[in-house]
């Protein structure tokens, strides 16, 4: 049951207090879904409506079509009544030059069709989205919905009030400008300032820096609701809204419901919502809409509104409430009309929605009506595109590429096509799940999106359109470039390749990696030398590089006798190592430095690392089931024990050690963090000796710290570590610490 709302009137009859929540309610969903500004939170907004509800119950005499209550009802339709538009709702010509002198041709027709020449001043535009979704028209009669129609085919359309009256951004009925004072779009220096940099123009934008007193010097003049308004705009589905209707629909499929399907994109669903039968079905599909124009308004003789311009009444209708977009901007000639093509272009795959082009249009209303019309196109607009960013094409083939760290892509390879400004023939599939959730065959007609840079992919598959009985893709078990086994990881959506040192695709990563310093480390091998090696071809696997001579290298280009000199003492040096740092080396997933450390102390001999069952190797401290695992395939590919096998026939050696019988540790279980520059030793020798003395190294100060070792310069963590109470020493105690035997 309802509680008392504390801002009730008291001793208000029902109607009053209908009216008033009424009221209240239509304020608040205008805040929370045209503005996106919500005032209250949701549990108040729930339980005004909740209150409103039992009233209208227990008073069905007092219900209104135009209350808040009434967005959903209605039964399923048969059809669809139609109606003849009182004013045609036109079409709009296409530039479809998306070039820049798109927008010139148009400029230079206005202003010929006008008998403008060179010296007359350049023509007010305003300059709009082309929103891609449908046109609707909204009939307001003394200020309540009373029909919406589709377009049809211009004269006649399909009245879906009922669908139409489920999107919250439509009002049910609207009022004279009730919106609060930040918004002022009504106030000269609020909407109409001028925007740096852009000479002239103006745009729809929030004037959140302009807090103005709403119908104050009001611009335009705040003009009375006519008793005739016809509010036509697009009703459309954002991008977000459309991938969750699709993810429902697929759970439904899943589920086994029948004639549920998916949609191609937000448009289509955006058109099967508006025109669906059973209202109850729309109100569950996510629609918003753009006021663009109007339709037949009741005369200025009448009372209505006199308009001057085509911005002045977008203007106003965002006073009255309805989601005009704030890109909405004039535009002073061509030069105006190409930064906004531009600007919209390159801001388009941020919006939350889709949009295909810009339209611009003659803003003085006088002028429109001297330029009259040409068949049923309006010769005071014009549709400027953008390239698609969708296509339809046929999939030929799935390969499945491997990346520099092993990772295995699904690819769909396509029939070329000409998607988001170029020739598309390859769109991912990212990973085993998407492409089963999307269930993309060869043989199949997909549509591909190509926005701004992002990597081309395939967004739905049409299933009307397949016709070969393909099977379902399945990921290979094995590497497809080195045939080793591929593996998905427990809670991991990728498989990767296990055989990292031989395989083709992993090698640059592979050899960089054995390089590091931290690792084997030969000294100046790095990124683009290692790029320079594989390319040439003359490294293929990591024992390659222990047979580079002079001559080799000195073919390189950029490649001195110095450096290849330098080269060849590194591999030489490289050859002495030790067997924690070989282990890091060979790039075993999971097997980092601190493991390798681990796995070399407790096995003593590499043999013994490579042959241990996974129960042997949970055995060592810091490795868990999926570290075993990660190991265990890693040393089965007999490619990998081949490269480890000519590494050491290569002359690759180190010291090997008996397997550990836990010795007693000087600083086991303490946990250490190294900052600024100590006197003698450096950071990383700091670190392995902590570690050879069993202690932890860790990178930032909590309360688990033992101790922080702090050198000169020491910054935030010394701050954090006397903050916390952690114990700071210098070098010369950490030494101490060292040397003194296990407690
Ligand atoms: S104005 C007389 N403005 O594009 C001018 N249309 O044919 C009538 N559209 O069906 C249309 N965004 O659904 C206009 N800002 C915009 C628009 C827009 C999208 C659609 C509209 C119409 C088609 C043009």
């Amino acid at each position: 049951m309802a509680t008392p709302d504390l801002f009730a009137s008291p001793g208000a009859t029902p109607a009053e207090r209908m009216a008033q929540l009424r009221a209240q309610l239509h304020q608040h969903a205008h805040l929370y879904y045209v503005l996106d500004e919500p005032s209250i939170p949701d549990a108040e907004y729930d339980r005004l409506f909740q209150e409103l509800q039992a009233l209208e119950a227990a008073h069905p005499e007092l219900a209104s079509p135009d209350s808040p209550t009434a967005r959903v009802g209605g039964k399923a339709l048969d059809q669809f009544a139609s109606v003849r538009h009182a004013v045609p709702m036109l079409s709009i010509r296409t530039e479809t030059d998306t070039e820049a002198s798109g927008a010139q041709n148009f400029d230079t027709r206005v202003r010929k069709e006008l008998g403008l020449g060179e010296g007359d001043p350049p023509v007010e535009y305003v300059a709009e989205l082309k929103f891609d979704g449908l046109a609707i028209n909204l009939r307001y009669e003394h200020g309540v919905l009373v029909q919406a129609a589709t377009r049809g085919d211009g004269e006649t359309g399909e009245d879906v009030t009922q669908n139409i009256r489920t999107i919250r951004q439509i009002p049910l009925r609207i009022d004279a400008p009730t919106l609060p004072a930040a918004r002022g779009s009504l106030h000269p220096e609020g909407a109409l300032r001028l925007r740096p940099g852009v000479a002239g123009s103006v745009t729809l934008a929030g004037e959140d820096d302009n807090p103005t007193v709403p119908g104050s010097l009001g611009f335009p003049p705040a003009f009375s609701i006519p008793a005739v308004l016809e509010v036509r705009g697009e009703v459309y589905m954002r991008r977000d809204d459309f991938e969750s209707l699709n993810e429902k629909q697929r759970e439904k499929i899943a589920k086994g419901a029948k004639g549920e399907k998916t949609f191609v994109n937000p448009r289509n669903a955006a058109a099967g919502a508006v025109r669906q039968l059973d209202p109850a079905i729309a109100a569950q599909r996510p629609l918003s809409f753009f006021a663009y124009g109007v339709g037949e308004v009741a005369p200025p003789e009448a009372g209505g509104p006199d308009f001057d311009t085509h911005f002045q009444l977008l203007l106003t209708l965002k006073s009255w409430g309805f989601p005009v977009a704030a890109q909405t901007q004039t535009a002073q000639g061509a030069s105006e009309l190409i930064a906004f093509h531009e600007k919209m272009g390159r801001e388009r795959d941020q919006l939350p929605y889709d949009i295909d082009g810009v339209v611009y249009k003659v803003n003085s209303l006088a002028l429109q009506k001297k330029l009259g019309f040409v068949t049923r196109e309006p010769r005071w607009a014009v549709a400027h595109k953008y390239p698609a960013q969708e296509q339809m094409t046929t999939v030929l083939a799935i390969d499945v590429q491997v990346g520099r760290t092993g990772k295995l892509t699904p690819v769909a390879k396509l029939a070329p096509v000409f998607v988001g400004g170029v020739t598309v023939t390859n769109a991912t599939l990212h990973n085993e799940d998407e492409a089963r959730r999307k269930d993309v065959r060869i043989g199949d007609t997909v549509i591909v999106r190509r926005a701004g840079d992002v990597i081309p992919e395939v967004v739905s598959v049409l299933l009307d359109k397949r016709t070969q009985d393909a099977p379902q893709f399945t990921m290979p078990r094995t590497c497809p470039v080195c045939g080793s086994a591929a593996v998905r990881e427990e809670g991991e959506a990728d498989y990767r390749c296990t055989g990292g040192l031989f395989c083709g695709a992993q090698r640059k990563e592979a050899i960089l990696h054995y390089a590091h310093r931290r690792a084997v480390e030969v000294e100046g091998l790095g990124d683009k030398l290692v790029e320079q090696l594989v390319d040439a071809g003359v490294v293929r696997t990591l024992p390659d590089l222990y047979k580079l001579g002079l001559t080799a290298l000195a073919g390189l280009e950029r490649m001195a006798d110095k450096s290849a000199q330098n080269l060849l003492q590194a591999l030489e040096k490289s050859k002495s190592t030790t067997l924690p740092r070989f282990l890091f080396g060979l790039g075993i997933r999971h097997v980092g430095e601190a493991t390798a450390k681990e796995l070399a102390r407790h096995f003593g001999k590499l043999d013994a690392v490579m042959d241990a069952s996974e129960a042997q190797l949970l055995e060592v401290s810091d490795v868990g089931p999926i570290v075993a695992q990660s190991i265990r395939t890693f040393f089965d590919q007999p490619h990998n024990r081949e490269v480890v096998e000519q590494l050491r026939a290569c002359g690759v050696h180190w010291p090997e050690g008996e397997p550990a019988a836990r010795a007693p540790q000087p600083l086991s279980g303490k946990t250490f963090v190294i900052t600024g520059t100590l006197p003698a030793l450096s950071r990383d020798e700091a670190k392995d000796r902590v570690e050879a003395a069993g202690g932890k190294v860790a990178g930032s100060v909590s309360k688990k710290t033992d101790y922080v070792v702090a050198g000169t310069e020491a910054g935030s963590k010394l701050t954090k570590a006397q903050a916390l109470g952690v114990a700071v020493i210098d070098e010369a105690a950490l030494l101490a610490m060292l040397a003194a035997p296990a407690a």
